[in-house]
């Protein structure tokens, strides 16, 4: 089936021709963060806030109530909320580190840890930054990029009640499950999995909470990979997965369909809704706005109402199946099966010759940007970083570029496009070289860092 909407308005995009394209990646010391938007063609860097929004939504923006106190637009968000996630209590944030950071420093005592499948970057340096310790629990499959699997995402149940038993309850801040597991492919996590481990949680009196940045995508996959799921409504399917968790941080950039905003769920703990209510003042701003202009919450109130139509998320995920199965046929090793918001390349596979400390993922990126202007992300050991004590460099268990493709945005014209390139440098893939680090912050380097071709 085609899409579910039709086109009202277009933005134009230029491809700058080859020369030009060396020349401002140079001049951008080869991080393709540092570039300038407009230089590149097809820009696949991240789904988070570059989706397109709907005419529903653009009116909503006119309608946004600007009051400090009470604001109308927060009202609608809180009930659209309650409706779609049925948690009791709501805080708008900025985005979803807001999110991270607002919960994350009531909930984190220093040297405690936080486990889950697998935490974004974001989300390990707020953790960090609490002096909490975050531990990546995901099933073992996640790491092998040809195994299929239905639930990549899940977090392994015996190793995350080990931890627990090993380390005593008290070690242990909370749980949190990324829905769907953006760092391992967007992988999603079976509702089984979700319950297992609430089951785990109740027996060490823990409490639970999901990222819920992709959760729409995550209840498509279980209505289509598990069973018993096939008949119900994504509406339906995301109520069951939140009903299993305590709380939630939600970068709504992504499954909100919005381009800035995020989320602070809470199921029914009033004590800790008062505490996030308190803590929000200093940081993300007053609890009816945190962070916000009236009109992004009445954008996002829409967008929440939107992302729960099954035939979106099937052109959406059918978009993204699309373009994996373009780089199958050509040979090109991706994770399997693709995840919901991205196709990620096994960069480790596709350039065996060059060292985890030499970035494949980041090699390839360079790569695209010159074949074809086309602006994808590392996901791999640039993006991991260092060990804190040591400050030597962590190997990534994969070595990925992630080709994340924004919402509504563009056509699978676009896709055969970047699958071409990709094919075009599979030819010469034995020529490409790896890169080093020049110079890198403490924090999240890989947006910032320099970096020249070794
Ligand atoms: N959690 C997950 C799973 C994410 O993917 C992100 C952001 C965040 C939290 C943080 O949210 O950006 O709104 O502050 N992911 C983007 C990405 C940046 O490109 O994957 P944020």
């Amino acid at each position: 089936m085609p899409e579910p909407y039709k086109i009202k308005m277009v933005e134009p995009i230029r491809l700058i021709p080859p020369d030009e394209r060396r020349r401002k990646l140079f001049d951008a010391h080869y991080n393709l963060f540092a570039l300038r938007a407009e230089d590149v063609f097809i820009d696949l860097l991240t789904d988070s806030g570059t989706g397109a929004m709907s005419d529903c939504q653009w009116a909503g923006i006119m309608c946004g109530d600007e009051a400090y106190a009470g604001s109308r637009s927060y009202y609608n968000l809180e009930s659209v909320c309650r409706e779609i996630f049925g948690h009791r209590y709501m805080v708008p944030v900025h985005q979803g580190r807001g999110a991270e950071n607002v919960l994350f420093s009531l909930l984190i005592k220093p040297g405690q840890m936080v486990v889950g499948n697998m935490h974004f970057d974001t989300t390990k340096a707020h953790i960090e930054l609490k002096g909490g310790l975050p531990v990546n629990c995901v099933v073992r499959d996640a790491y092998n990029t040809s195994v299929s699997g239905l639930f990549k995402g899940n977090v392994d149940i015996d190793r995350l009640e080990r931890l627990i038993t090993e380390n005593g309850p008290e070690k242990i801040a909370f749980i949190l499950i990324t829905v769907t597991c953006n760092s391992v492919g967007g992988q999603p996590v079976s509702m089984a999995n979700i319950r297992e481990v609430r089951r785990v949680a109740e027996k060490y009196n823990l409490r639970l909470f999901l990222d819920a940045a992709r959760f729409a995508e995550n209840a498509y996959f279980i209505k289509n990979r598990e069973e018993g799921y096939g008949d119900k409504s994504i509406t339906e399917i995301v109520r069951e997965m939140f009903s299993l968790a305590d709380g939630f941080t939600m970068s709504a950039k992504k499954d909100g369909l919005v381009n800035i905003g995020g989320l602070i769920g809470i199921k029914e703990d009033r004590e800790l809704y008062n505490q996030v209510r308190a803590a929000m003042v200093p940081i993300e701003g007053f609890p009816t706005y945190g962070g916000l202009a009236g009109r992004d919450m009445e954008a996002l109130a829409r967008g929440l109402r939107e992302v729960v139509d099954e035939s979106y998320l099937r052109a959406r995920i059918g978009q993204v199946e699309y373009l994996g199965g373009r780089l199958l046929s050509a040979g090109i090793p991706i994770q399997q099966p693709v995840g919901g918001h991205a196709v990620f390349v096994d960069a480790g596979k596709f350039l065996p010759h060059i060292p985890y400390d030499q970035f494949p993922g980041q090699a390839l990126a360079i790569e695209l940007y010159l074949e074809a202007g086309v602006r994808a992300v590392e996901i791999g050991s640039f993006l991991l970083g260092r060990d804190l004590v040591s400050g030597t460099q962590l190997k990534s268990p994969l070595e990925l570029l992630r080709l994340t493709i924004p919402r509504r945005v563009y056509t699978n014209n676009h896709m055969d496009y970047v699958a071409e390139a990709l094919a075009n440098i599979r030819q010469r893939r034995d020529g490409i070289r790896g890169v080093r680090i020049t110079e890198e912050p403490k924090v999240l380097r890989h947006f910032t860092a320099k970096l020249e071709l070794v």
